[in-house]
């Protein structure tokens, strides 16, 4: 692996990915957009391989979003179907090098082999103590924020919670993200400057880096430099310059609301 000057002490702790372009990258290429998804696949393998190697403890893939199922039909099939495909070849994998799976969504509406597949996955590798990675599908900001809602409203209805008590950290805690820390970075590929209903709430002082490279050109070359970016910059969480006495700080909400 060529690090190009990385500082591994310095790494984020959570990198999230919006996985955008496969459409695209198929198109220049003359290729059908599902060739595009299958390329797509081996970025995701090559980003998990980097992720695990360099010791990156969370790693968040935004692969399907809520709004995706509108796309054609045939589309979403085969994207399920690959998606079933890569669960099932990578678990040993997973399993070999302690990756632990987790998935957030609403997977419900996933159809019936993709949620058993990825609900064997997730059961499988549950112990392993390596890395996280949090396949976000059937996924929206939105959509989590109202499931944290409704959670929280019927706790205050059935008396377990006073409405007082609701507060950043209870809501943290009825996301689909508890118990992870928030993204240090947002990684977009394709160009598109815009979030698309991926984290709202995880996001409020995460880094983003948006690259035109589109997502099945993604590989160790380009996610090293999102990470050397990374390092550059400097994350003041509100305060000024010469408050920041560390000179690296990851997203964690006791630092941020500190005194
Ligand atoms: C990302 O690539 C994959 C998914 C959203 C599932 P796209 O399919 O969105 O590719 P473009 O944006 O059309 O190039
Ligand atoms: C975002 O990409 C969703 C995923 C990468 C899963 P889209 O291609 O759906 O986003 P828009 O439509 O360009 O905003
Ligand atoms: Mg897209």
């Amino acid at each position: 692996m060529n690090l190009r000057g990385l500082d591994k002490s310095r790494l984020p702790r959570h990198v999230a990915v919006i996985m955008d372009g496969n459409g695209r990258w198929a198109r220049l290429k003359g290729k059908s957009r599902i060739e595009g998804h299958r390329r797509g696949k081996a970025s995701v393998r090559a980003v998990v391989e980097i992720s695990r190697k360099l010791g990156i403890s969370y790693l968040s893939l935004y692969a399907f979003s809520t709004e995706n199922w509108l796309r054609p039909k045939d589309e979403v099939h085969a994207l399920m179907g690959l998606l079933e495909h890569y669960l099932t070849v990578e678990q040993p994998k997973m399993m070999r090098h302690g990756i632990r799976l987790l998935a957030i969504g609403d997977k419900d509406r996933l159809p019936a082999p993709v949620f058993h597949t990825l609900g064997n996955a997730v059961r499988t590798t549950r112990e392993n103590k390596g890395m996280t990675v949090l396949l976000a599908l059937s996924y929206s900001g939105r959509d989590d924020i109202v499931r944290m809602v409704q959670n929280i409203a019927r706790k205050v209805r059935e008396g377990v919670c006073a409405v007082e008590d609701i507060d950043e950290g209870m809501i943290s805690a009825h996301m689909d993200t508890r118990s992870i820390p928030d993204p240090d970075l947002l990684i977009r590929t394709s160009g598109e400057m815009r979030i698309s209903n991926f984290f709202l709430w995880q996001i409020p002082y995460t880094e983003l880096y948006i690259t035109p490279t589109l997502w099945p050109d993604f590989r160790e070359r380009e996610y090293v430099q999102a990470l050397l970016e990374f390092q550059r910059r400097r994350r003041r969480f509100g305060r000024t310059d010469e408050q920041i006495t560390q000179p690296f700080q990851s997203c964690d909400r006791g630092q941020r609301t500190q005194k």
